[in-house]
């Protein structure tokens, strides 16, 4: 099965320019470098301007692209802004947002000091807000319409989750943020919609959330019926349809990408899975008898 594959025609995002925060690495990238792959101009944002300037290069060539790599923490609102500044100075206007920035940590919540709590809202969940409201109202004063925002999420945005408690409360929030804004922006012509992928190897998460020999403990690939992790361009072929024409009736989704990880551990009986199948007869004989008795 070819899941490697590009999903969209050519062209199919030109003359976009689509703004991606944490586009200098992991996710980010893979979802940059496909949108200039169709056409689009792409804004790339961390707070590493030496890491996006190698990798505004990097794309470029690649693409034949282009790019604009703009500094900015999303913790902070007047950069921000500037970043609003920068995407209409260079290319007119924005057409799309990507909240993807996050930082994460696994970690028992009880050792976490008040600030680094703040620290993991403050960038996913005030990020994604510094970034919403700025280009939304830049959208909205200008009167520009046909806008799209799509924030990358996680599954646990849902279920929550032990051990990442600041991640998990702080995406409950964009999800939150990403519902609400459907319907009431909608009118301004923005759509948005959220992408929650399951396990997607990057550096960035990897480090941070299976450090060591966590990595070969707790194998992810054992937690997705489908048996593997995500490919990277799996992900950007569905962010790619999100922010493009072609879904233009979906609004306020949140899609999950992640092999059916989170429901194999939610429903209830799903460890019977560990069954062997020459064992369900005597099972079934073992049910049947009761019925009788
Ligand atoms: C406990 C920690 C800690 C740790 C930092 N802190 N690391 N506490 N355990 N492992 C504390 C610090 O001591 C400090 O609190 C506070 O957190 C802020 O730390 P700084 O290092 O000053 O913050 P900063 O430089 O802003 O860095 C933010 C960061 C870092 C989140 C800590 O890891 C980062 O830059 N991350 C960006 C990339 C990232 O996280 N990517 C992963 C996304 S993965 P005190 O009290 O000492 O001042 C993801 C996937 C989800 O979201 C699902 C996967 C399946
Ligand atoms: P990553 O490589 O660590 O990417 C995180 C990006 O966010 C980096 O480019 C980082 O750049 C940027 N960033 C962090 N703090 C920032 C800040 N304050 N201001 C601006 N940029 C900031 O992680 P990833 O795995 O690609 O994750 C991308 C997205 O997917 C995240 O939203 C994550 O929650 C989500 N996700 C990932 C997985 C997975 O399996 N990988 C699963 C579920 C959800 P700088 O450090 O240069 O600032």
């Amino acid at each position: 099965m070819n899941y490697k594959g590009k999903l969209l025609r050519d062209n199919a995002l030109k003359g976009k320019t689509i703004v991606v925060t944490g586009g200098g690495s992991g996710l980010g990238k893979a979802m940059s470098t496909y949108f200039l792959e169709l056409g689009a101009n792409v804004v790339i944002t961390s707070r590493n301007m030496e890491k996006l300037t190698k990798v505004k290069a990097e794309l470029e060539e690649k693409t034949g692209g282009k790019v604009l790599a703009v500094p900015c923490d999303v913790r902070e609102y007047d950069q921000v802004e500037v970043l609003v500044n920068a995407t209409t100075d260079a290319f007119g206007s924005a057409d799309v947002l990507v909240n993807n920035a996050a930082g994460n940590f696994i970690s028992p919540t009880e050792r976490l000091s008040s600030n680094a709590f703040d620290t993991i809202i403050d960038i996913v969940l005030k990020g994604t807000k510094n970034c919403t409201l700025a280009f939304g109202k830049h959208w909205i004063e200008k009167k520009e319409t046909e806008k799209s925002v799509l924030n990358i999420v996680t599954t646990y945005a849902w279920t929550g989750s032990a051990y990442v408690v600041p991640s998990a409360t702080a995406k409950a929030g964009v999800l939150a943020m990403t519902r609400s804004l459907a319907v009431e922006w909608a009118k301004y012509g923005m759509r948005f919609n959220a992408i929650a992928p399951g396990p997607f190897p990057t550096k960035g998460a990897w480090d941070r959330l299976l450090p060591g020999d966590l990595k070969d403990k707790f194998d992810m690939t054992k937690k997705v019926p489908l048996k593997r992790v995500g490919e990277h361009q799996e992900l950007a072929n569905l962010a790619a349809y999100l922010v493009s024409d072609f879904s233009a009736y979906i609004n306020g989704e949140v899609i999950t990408i992640d092999g059916g990880e989170w429901l194999k551990g939610a429903g209830q009986f799903n460890m019977l899975e560990q069954i062997p199948e020459e064992m369900w007869d005597m099972l079934e004989m073992m049910i049947r008898s009761k019925k009788k008795g």
